[in-house]
Order: C-alpha cells, then structure tokens, then sequence
C-alpha cells in the first residue's frame, strides 16, 4: 500500500477541508468522540483531509493507509515527533525524551529503557504482580460496594508499574502523578484545553510531588550504590537502566533529564493501562457468555497453584481475545500526532514541511473491510484461521512506526493479569445490569470516570 506519491514538492491539490462550524471548526465532532470523527472523514474524504480546530489547522492521514506509512522508510523521513512532545519534555526542564526523540537519538534512548519497561523487566515477577494485585483488590474492591473503576485501576496500576520500575509501590503519589498526568496530557500533548491551567495551584502542587518522587527514586539509587549494594541481573530495574546510562554517557543521560526518564513511565502506563482495563471490565461483563468462558478458563489456571510463565499467556485465549477486542473498540490512542519533516504528496494531497499531522491509525478497527460486523463485540476474531488483525495496517492499538509502545510486551503480560485475578477473585456486576459505557475523551479516551460496578461477592 504505497500512498507516497512523491517525495517533492509538485503542483498537487492540499487535503480537503471537513466541514466544521464557524469558529470552533470541528471542534466538537472531534471532542465528542475522536475515533468517530476519524471514521466519518475518512469514509467521506479519503485517507488525508484536513481539520480546523480553533483556528489552527491540522493535517490528518487516515485508516491502514497512516498505520502502513508510519512503519515504511518514507514515513520514517517524512514524519517526526519532536514537536508533539516538545512542550511536555520542556515542562520537565529535560533536554531530551524518549517520545520526543527522532532518528539515532531516538534509537539509543529507546536501548537505555527497553529492559526496564519490556516484558524482561517482569521476567520472574509475574507471582508477585499477582499478589500486589490481590492486595490492591482486597483494598479497593470490598464486597457489597460500588467500586468507581477508573479511579480503582489506576491505583492498582500504580502499585504494580512501582513495583516493575522501582521495586516499590508509591501509593502515597498516586493522587500527584493522576493529577500531573491529567494537566499535562490534556494541555500539552493533546492540547484540548487551554495554557493557562498549568498555572492552577493544583497543578503545581501535583507536579512538584511528582518532581519529589522522581528525586526520591534517584536518591534510594544512589543510597544503594553507595552501600555498595550489587544487584543480580533479575532484580535490575529501569532507574538502574537509566542511572547505568547517565554515569556512562551523561551527554546522552544528563542529571536535568533523570527525573523525567524515571516517572516517564508512569505517564506512558498509568492512563493506558488504567483505561484500557476499565474498557475489559465493561465489555466482559457486559456479554455474560464471555464472562463465562473468561472465569471457566481463569478458575482452571488458577486452580493448578501458582502461575507457569512459559504456559501463561497460551492457556488464556478468551481473555486475550476479550482484551484484544476490548483495545479495538476502546483504543487509547485514536491517532498520533506528528510534524511534516518535509514536503511530501500523500494520496495525491499535498502536505507541507512544519504541517503538524495526526495519524489516525484506529479507523480500521471500526471498518468492516477488516473486522467482520465490526460493532460485535467478537473475542474469536483473533484465532485461526480468521486473524483479522494480521491484516495489513488493520490493528494498532500500541501505535505504529519508529515509536509504537516500548511498554507493549509488558502491558500485555500486566493487562492478562490484572484482568484474570480480577474475574477470578470476584463477582462483580453492572449498575443498573444493563447499563451502557458512558466515555471520556479527556486526557485520553476511555470510560467516564462515573462508571461503576457492584462487587456481589468474592469467587475466591
Ligand atoms: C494498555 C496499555 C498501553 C497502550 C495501549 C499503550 C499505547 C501506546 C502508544 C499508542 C504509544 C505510541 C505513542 C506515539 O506514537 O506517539 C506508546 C508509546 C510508549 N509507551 Fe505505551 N501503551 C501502554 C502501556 C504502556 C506501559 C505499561 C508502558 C511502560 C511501563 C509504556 C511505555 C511506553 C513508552 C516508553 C512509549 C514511548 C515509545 C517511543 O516513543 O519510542 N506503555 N504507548
């Protein structure tokens, strides 16, 4: 699917307009529910068209043709990413970051944190996520109550990414890292509400805790080294990664930038993974035939004793297929956002250097050229023989390109099982039972936070 027509600039039409309303142009089609907006503009102009946005306009590639050329050599030379995440890099006083980054200095900052946020920084650990688990849910999740889901996966998920990252839960910064992460994705990176609220009390006062949490996890590394404490390779964590990376070659890992590398991750995981988990406990207990199959098979690999790595993942195919369906039709992420690193003609639209472009890579998930009835909420699409997500440019809930999630094969492990003690441990329920999924767009979609559920009772 080669939609680059040309690498130079030529006498090529601009993408077309999407009809928006005076002064707010598609301001609300996009607010209200984004991966719509994607779906019906693509359906309508093609794979490039442009928004407006409160008088900026945007450039948007769109549908598998976006996922395709985000990965290709062309997409890698005409798109970079430094701009869409300048102003968050620059918020932390960092000189570099990993999102931020293009080309070979993107490549080497992505080597200092692959182990600590890849699947090898949960290697070993997979027993012990479940027991942080369990006491997140025996906390948070008492029998009778009406638990606010949202709100109740992101401290579960804060207590499990503290323990992979830093070998400790910071439970007690769980409101600050909500908070900063709220402002900051909401005004700096997808930029839907306006400047000035970094300059709100709370705000400050979320950022500066962050700030002391970060400077905390760098002084327990140095306390340690300066006891002279040798780790064993297992137990290394990503800020023995990043310190490692800073005493090595501190042009590339300077002391400004350690702060924004070692809480980075809980900005990349804490709204995503919490989100996406939100998304499964609807959907899962929305179709009770699928609860069914997802406790038979959860009742049978826990009932064995404690899990088996190797045979994990492979003995849950109803609950993959439950995620994986649940992240095509809540993804996190809609599109991605972009500069044009050059003039380039896209499906024989001209974009042009400086462009900021958002790449929709969502909108097959909803099209039924790739997911068969793609409304049903079907777990069996993702086996033999259909594998509909291995079509080309079809599935990108982790993104796509130079930089799709670092964290992905660890979120899938940390997502498998969240969700499996989950239904394993409890009974939960809808309120009212037939109670449809209210969304938020802000900072990243989602549940509302108002979704709630009852826990009836503990299955185990
Ligand atoms: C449901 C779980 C998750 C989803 C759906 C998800 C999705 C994404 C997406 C779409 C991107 C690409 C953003 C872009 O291209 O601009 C990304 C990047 C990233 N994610 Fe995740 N993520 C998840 C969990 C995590 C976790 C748990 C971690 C780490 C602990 C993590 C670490 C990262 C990092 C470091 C990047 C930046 C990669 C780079 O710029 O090279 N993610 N993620």
């Amino acid at each position: 699917m080669n939609v680059v027509q040309s690498l130079e600039r030529r006498e090529c039409p601009p993408p077309p307009f999407v009809r928006g309303v005076p002064l707010l142009g598609n301001l609300l089609q996009f607010a209200r529910d984004p991966a719509r907006f994607f779906l019906d503009s693509y359906r309508k102009y093609g794979p490039v068209f442009r928004v407006r946005v409160l008088g900026n306009t945007y450039t948007c590639i769109a549908g598998a043709e976006a996922a395709t050329f985000m990965g290709t050599r062309e997409g890698k030379e005409c798109l970079r990413s430094y701009e869409a995440w300048k102003p968050l890099m620059d918020e932390f006083g960092a000189s570099k970051m990993l999102s931020a980054a293009d080309g070979e200095l993107h490549k080497k900052l992505r080597g200092v944190m692959r182990h600590g946020v890849s699947k090898d920084a949960i290697k070993g650990k997979y027993n012990f996520i479940l027991k942080i688990t369990d006491g997140a849910i025996a906390r948070d999740w008492k029998t009778g109550s009406l638990v606010p889901v949202v709100e109740a996966m992101q401290y579960m998920v804060v207590d499990q990414l503290g323990t992979i990252l830093t070998g400790s839960a910071p439970r007690e910064y769980v409101k600050d890292i909500r908070t900063t992460i709220l402002y900051i994705l909401n005004v700096l990176v997808t930029r839907q509400r306006p400047k000035f609220m970094m300059w709100m009390p709370e705000y400050k006062r979320a950022k500066a805790r962050m700030f002391e949490l970060g400077r905390k996890m760098i002084a327990d590394y140095r306390a340690q080294e300066a006891r002279g404490v040798v780790k064993a390779p297992e137990d290394r964590t990503l800020i023995d990664d990043v310190m490692d990376a800073h005493k090595a070659d501190p042009d590339l890992v300077p002391e400004r930038d350690l702060v924004m590398l070692v809480t980075g991750p809980y900005v990349a995981g804490l709204d995503t993974v919490a989100n996406t988990t939100s998304a499964i406990v609807y959907t899962v207990l929305k179709h009770p035939e699928v609860l069914r199959r997802v406790q038979q098979e959860v009742d049978a690999l826990f009932e064995q004793g404690p899990v088996n790595e190797e045979e994990f993942m492979k003995s849950l195919p109803a609950l993959n297929g439950a995620i994986m369906e649940t992240m095509r039709l809540y993804p996190i992420a809609v599109a991605q956002i972009r500069t044009a690193t050059r003039d380039f003609v896209f499906a024989g639209h001209q974009i042009h250097e400086g462009d900021m472009v958002y790449l929709g890579t969502s909108v097959p998930h909803f099209q039924g050229e790739y997911f068969r009835d793609p409304k049903r909420f079907d777990i069996d699409r993702y086996g033999k023989p259909r594998e509909e997500h291995t079509q080309i440019g079809a599935y990108s809930p982790y993104g796509r390109g130079p930089h799709t999630c670092l964290g992905k094969s660890a979120a899938e492990v940390l997502l498998a099982l969240t969700m499996a003690r989950l239904f394993y441990k409890l009974d939960l329920e809808l309120v009212p039972r037939d109670y449809t999924l209210k969304t938020k767009t802000a900072p990243t979609p989602g549940p509302a936070m108002s979704f709630k559920v009852r826990v009836r009772g503990c299955r185990h």
